[in-house]
């Protein structure tokens, strides 16, 4: 089985015995609510989504990845997963102390303090996501964020609750699972999407390659427009039940937000499948991007920067659907233009579902089509 990021499976969560320590000496801890955003982050480090990562960045770290897009110690990491407070709500806590995190008033972790540090919104917004426009949701959502950035070890005392439970497995299970199934070798599908056609035909042409297809769509924050969280796995559990052998292909969901970092994102995406024990990563076109802000295989690109990160990437191109070739087909099989293609346009799928029409079948599978639409309101708000 492929080794996690850095070597080891990072597990922080507190056992029985050593919670209801932490819980008795909660109130002596200076308390900080935190959001259900960064209480996500919380279990993803707790469970070794974010190995090697035992906490939130420090300075050194942090500014280690913005600059060369690795931690100190050369391990490649390209997404800053941080912790920012106000001033006010640290109540005097300096290095060393320990604080008692807490979200919706309940204590769901702890935090001791390595550092507490101001950093540069533009400059953390221009080396994550190539830009520094407030248009871009990724980097209005860093100018948004609070001043101080507070580094240091967490151990989590209780998870936040999870509507998704039952398709919800942290890397130490899906190591186990891809184990039970004898996958030797498994293919990583990243989405923040409902499955068209196109989605299919990228994990199949990969799935043929390898034993085993994990999709492992993202759930949490998006940006509006999006679709909810209740659509995209809806509408994959419909998919994988009328089109995909259960023998070589599973699904769970990975909570935690898009940040639409395009190439960045992307190996932060590779890097957290790598601790789910898959050992290749699909990455196809635009891959985790927004707009225009990305080229639509600059993140292929990027992966020349990473020859050391282990899991491997699959690139694909284009796929479409071509009316000469009559089937689905990408730029390299294909020798056909024009108004020969039916190319997979997220814009134009979502102003048809939107108007409460199923996308042609050439497009999207009538099933997942008919899912999607006994949603009152498929999108984000
Ligand atoms: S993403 O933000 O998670 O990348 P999306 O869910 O649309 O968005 O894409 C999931 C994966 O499928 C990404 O690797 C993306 O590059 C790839 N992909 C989506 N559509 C196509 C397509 N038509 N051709 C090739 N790859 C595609």
């Amino acid at each position: 089985m492929i080794r996690p990021h850095g070597g080891n499976l990072i597990h922080r969560a507190a056992n029985e015995k050593e919670s209801e320590r932490i819980l008795d000496e909660f109130t002596e801890y200076p308390a900080v609510e935190i959001d259900r955003e960064d209480a996500q982050e919380i279990d993803n480090i707790a469970y070794g989504v974010f190995s090697p990562l035992e906490g939130f960045l420090n300075k050194q770290d942090f500014d280690s990845v913005l600059s060369r897009g690795r931690l100190v110690d050369d391990t490649p990491w390209t997404i800053p997963i941080v912790l920012d407070l106000e001033k006010s709500e640290l109540n005097g806590a300096e290095s060393g102390d320990t604080l008692g995190l807490t979200y919706g008033g309940h204590p769901t972790a702890t935090l001791v303090v390595d550092d507490i540090f101001q950093f540069d919104k533009t400059k953390f917004s221009e080396q994550v996501f190539g830009t520094s426009d407030a248009n871009h949701p990724g980097v209005a959502k860093v100018l948004n964020m609070k001043d101080q950035l507070i580094g240091g070890k967490i151990t989590l005392v209780r998870d936040i609750g999870n509507p998704y439970a039952d398709y919800t497995l942290s890397p130490k299970e899906t190591r186990a699972l891809f184990e039970e199934k004898g996958w030797k070798t498994v293919v990583a599908f990243q989405t923040r999407n409902p499955p068209h056609l196109g989605h299919e035909y990228v994990q199949k042409t990969a799935l043929s390659i390898t034993d085993g297809l994990f999709i492992n769509p993202l759930i949490g924050k998006k940006k509006s427009g999006d679709f909810k969280d209740e659509v995209i796995l809806e509408s994959y559990k419909v998919l994988m039940e009328n089109y995909y052998r259960s023998d070589h292909a599973t699904m769970s969901v990975l909570h935690t937000e898009m940040r639409y970092g395009g190439p960045k994102e992307a190996i932060h995406h590779a890097i957290m499948r790598k601790n789910f024990g898959c050992t290749h990563f699909i990455v196809g076109r635009d891959h985790a991007g927004v707009g225009d802000y990305y080229g639509p295989f600059d993140a292929h690109a990027i992966f020349d920067d990473y020859p050391d990160l282990e899991i491997s990437p699959i690139f694909f191109r284009s796929f479409f659907f071509c009316k000469k070739c009559n089937s689905i087909a990408n730029d390299k099989v294909c020798p056909h233009t024009g108004d020969e293609l039916v190319i997979f346009a997220g814009k134009r799928i979502r102003a048809l579902l939107k108007d409460g029409h199923p996308p042609p079948a050439d497009v999207m599978r009538p099933e997942v089509a008919q899912k999607i639409l006994s949603f009152e309101t498929p999108f984000v708000e």
